[in-house]
């Protein structure tokens, strides 16, 4: 077997980076290369002769769509190692709007199948997926998603690559906000990301022992928040207070001006933003990412040619057929229930007591 006979494996992160999308590039490529180095060996009796390349494609969907290959030389073996200790995504990632239409997923078909790659891995959120799903059927080639974003918003795994880190940016964030809330005494409103999903919200506040949360499926209109906040400023026992809302439910900075106006406390509102995505993976998701990206790779070898999203359930990683992890509902035992029944516990102000 000569080097134009290797089955090439194309791997992009695609929508909002997420800290350990690295670390699966690394466990993907190094378990392709051990199972290539594996076949090659004489005298094992295997028949298995197969060789893997991973071929890297830049910048998402948009790098597809614009042939932005890069083969794995000398250089990029040290940046896949590198990559492992940094945020961010060595082979960028992009939102691209334009893969929704069929005719520019055409495209990129047809560059894949002129590139001579055999199978693709995405790493990313539902928007992915969604187009990972898509260049599957359209073009029969084995596809392989990855859970990667930090917004923890993927149903058919207990955790995405990138949430841990993420929460732990966000409760060192809050554990600041509170210093410099108890020495003016003020109310602080602090929102998070996590587009439609509350889990960021939800698990930092019961990890920074905050006062108050707000996400979608909590459901707090603006007024009743507002009430919410003033009656518990009123019976309030500590110096401070700091809230946490997820994006996209409130103008936070008018929100802040009202409680001002209800309590004459001072009131100041903080967005996080990207400083969310930033950072070098922790631990958890370095762990997730590399365990993942070896599953993944490990596929290629199967014999079982579906394509699949991998996910993490119970404590192990399973693998989902591609369209039932897109229809995976969002489920009462997803971890943001736990957490709001933690937040109850600590005796802090959910739905159930409105
Ligand atoms: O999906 C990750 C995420 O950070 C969301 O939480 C947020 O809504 C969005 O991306 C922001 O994206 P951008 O950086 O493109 O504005």
């Amino acid at each position: 077997m000569n080097d134009t006979d290797k089955i090439r494996i194309g791997i992009l992160t695609s929508g909002g980076d997420a800290p350990g999308m690295n670390n699966v590039i690394n466990g993907v490529y190094k378990t392709l290369r051990s199972m290539s180095f594996e076949n090659s060996k004489a005298g094992t009796g295997s028949t298995d002769k197969r060789k893997f390349e991973l071929v890297l494609i830049k910048n998402g969907y948009k790098g597809l769509y614009e042939s932005e290959f890069q083969t794995i030389n000398a250089q990029w073996i040290q940046l896949i190692d590198l990559g492992t200790q940094m945020g961010g995504t060595i082979i960028g990632s992009a939102r691209f709007k334009e893969f929704e239409n069929e005719a520019t997923r055409k495209k990129c078909i047809d560059i894949l199948r002129k590139e001579n790659i055999k199978g693709l891995i995405a790493i990313g959120g539902d928007g992915t997926t969604t187009g990972l799903q898509k260049i599957s059927v359209e073009s029969g080639m084995q596809c392989i998603g990855i859970p990667g974003t930090i917004d923890n918003d993927v149903n058919s795994s207990e955790f995405t690559v990138g949430f841990d880190t993420a929460l732990n940016t966000i409760v060192e964030n809050l554990d600041k906000i509170r210093q410099t809330a108890d020495s003016h005494s003020r109310i602080m409103i602090v929102e998070t990301m996590g587009r439609e999903c509350g889990d960021l919200a939800l698990h930092a506040a019961a990890a920074a022992n905050c006062d108050l949360v707000a996400t979608k499926d909590l459901n707090i209109l603006e007024p009743a928040l507002i009430e919410l906040i003033k009656q518990m400023y009123t019976k309030k026992q500590r110096r401070s207070m700091v809230v946490v809302v997820t994006e996209n439910l409130y103008d936070v900075k008018k929100v802040a001006k009202m409680i001002e106006a209800e309590t004459k406390c001072e009131t100041r509102s903080v967005v996080l933003g990207q400083i969310q995505r930033g950072g070098t993976a922790s631990a958890f998701d370095r762990y997730l990412a590399t365990m993942m990206g070896v599953f993944a790779a490990e596929r290629f070898a199967n014999s079982n040619k579906s394509s699949i999203c991998v996910g993490l359930q119970g404590n192990r990683l399973v693998a989902i057929e591609i369209q039932d992890a897109l229809n995976t509902p969002k489920t009462p035992e997803k971890n943001s229930a736990l957490a709001a029944k933690v937040l109850r516990l600590s005796g802090i102000i959910t739905k159930k007591n409105i």
